[in-house]
């Protein structure tokens, strides 16, 4: 067994809307799991092997719960396009490019490199339709330290010529990544139907069966944008609203995750909320796409499950420390359209939505609890220029605010150092 002692300035989100800061602390792991945090050395620690940070802050490593793989290559394109004539005109064509591994290699060595050193050591992600690049993509994240789920896209309808699937070809393939993916340790597979414009209601069954019967989740996208919706009520005039056509099919349980969720209406909500469904807030991109500004206010106070996603490349942003001052900034927009009847969400709050709230969804307990594998990134602000001694909670919200991947000194995922 391998102690290891880390010291410097914990700053952790043990709930929503609460921070926990712990200055000149140390804080003891056994084979990289949490064992406790001292203000104090007992004397019994004093001769382990210790990561030295003092003076910089060690903050819970950040979660990135809805991004594409295959839109790195284009961050920051068709941004003046809503999302269905973005989708047609710049990402279907770009994720076609993936059915040549050779690139999918060169993409996804260079995107799992810069999640890790930003700090992002959790992902829920969608590949493309390609079952080889899909697996180059978890093989990439696993060598770089990134754990999480990764899905192969299904879609069998509306990918134009370059990006389409059959029903069959779609369920073969899955299969056949499923399988092969068993190999990997710390990223596992999640069923993936793009959204309910790519798939048939007879897909979508098949992929519901295959999520029950391999214990699976499930990840889409839900109510993001008016003209989807419209699109999905004609598509599916069985469904009185959109996530029918997820629930219909057996994809509306707990561990499901749904990005946007813009314009739920009270029903859509309470489905979310009863079925215990996460959504995956993408403030970025919702505004990058003209999409809207999701009620998180709102969902947060339901007790909606909440988590924040780059959305890259309907977001533009990589970090997540950006992707959470964003989320303030739109929920400040919700806050002046309301009349300043909402309110706004706190950096502490944003804060826990990147971390603790993610990383509760795979099972951890909330902050730097003991029996979490450590997941931490450390934070070197000394470049940073200040008007005055600053106190450690003035720093964390300026870190979150203006530190660049620069200012990362080093990132521990699951247990390990790999920055
Ligand atoms: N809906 C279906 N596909 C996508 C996608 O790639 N990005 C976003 N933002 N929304 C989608
Ligand atoms: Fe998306």
């Amino acid at each position: 067994m391998k102690s290891l002692l880390i010291k410097g300035n914990f700053i952790s989100a043990p709930a929503l809307g609460k921070l926990e800061i712990l200055e000149n602390g140390y804080l003891l792991t056994e084979d990289g799991v949490i064992k406790a945090l001292f203000d104090k050395l007992p004397e019994q620690y004093s001769n382990i092997e210790t990561d030295d940070y003092s003076g910089m802050l060690i903050m819970q490593s950040f979660c990135d719960m809805h991004l594409h793989a295959p839109q790195y290559p284009m961050l920051g394109m068709g941004m003046d396009l809503p999302l269905l004539e973005w989708l047609n005109t710049y990402t279907f064509k770009t994720e076609a490019r993936f059915s040549d591994e050779r690139y999918a290699r060169e993409v996804y060595h260079a995107l799992a490199q810069d999640l890790i050193s930003r700090g992002t050591t959790r992902v829920v992600m969608f590949s493309s339709i390609h079952p080889k690049a899909t697996l180059i993509l978890m093989e990439e994240l696993e060598n770089a330290g990134v754990t999480g789920f990764v899905g192969k896209v299904n879609m069998d309808r509306n990918g134009g010529a370059d990006l389409q699937e059959t029903a069959v070809s779609s369920i073969r393939d899955t299969i056949y990544w499923l399988d092969e993916c068993s190999r990997f340790k710390n990223v596992k597979p999640i069923i993936t139907p793009r959204f309910t414009p790519s798939c048939s209601d007879g897909l979508m069954e098949e992929l519901g069966k295959i999520a029950s019967a391999r214990g699976l989740n499930i990840q889409s996208h839900l109510s993001e944008n008016l003209s989807e919706m419209e699109w999905v009520k004609s598509l599916r005039p069985d469904c009185s609203g959109y996530w029918q056509s997820y629930a219909k099919h057996g994809m509306w349980k707990d561990g499901t995750i749904m990005a946007h969720c813009v314009h739920c209406d009270d029903k859509e909500l309470a489905a979310i909320k009863d079925a215990g469904v996460t959504v995956a807030h993408c403030a970025d991109s919702n505004i990058d796409l003209c999409s809207g500004v999701a009620p998180v206010r709102k969902m947060l106070d339901m007790g909606i499950k909440v988590v924040l996603g780059s959305d890259i490349a309907g977001g533009a942003e990589l970090s997540m420390t950006d992707v959470i001052t964003k989320t303030i900034r739109a929920s400040k927009i919700k806050r002046i359209e309301s009349g300043w009847q909402t309110d706004f969400l706190s950096v502490a709050e944003a804060y826990y939505l990147g971390t603790t709230a993610a990383h509760l969804y795979f099972g951890d307990k909330p902050g730097f609890a003991p029996g979490n594998k450590l997941h931490a990134v450390v934070i070197d602000d000394s470049s940073l220029c200040t008007p005055r001694k600053l106190s450690l909670r003035e720093r964390f919200e300026r870190c979150l605010y203006i530190s660049e991947k620069e200012n990362i000194a080093a990132v521990y995922s699951n247990g390990v150092k790999c920055r």
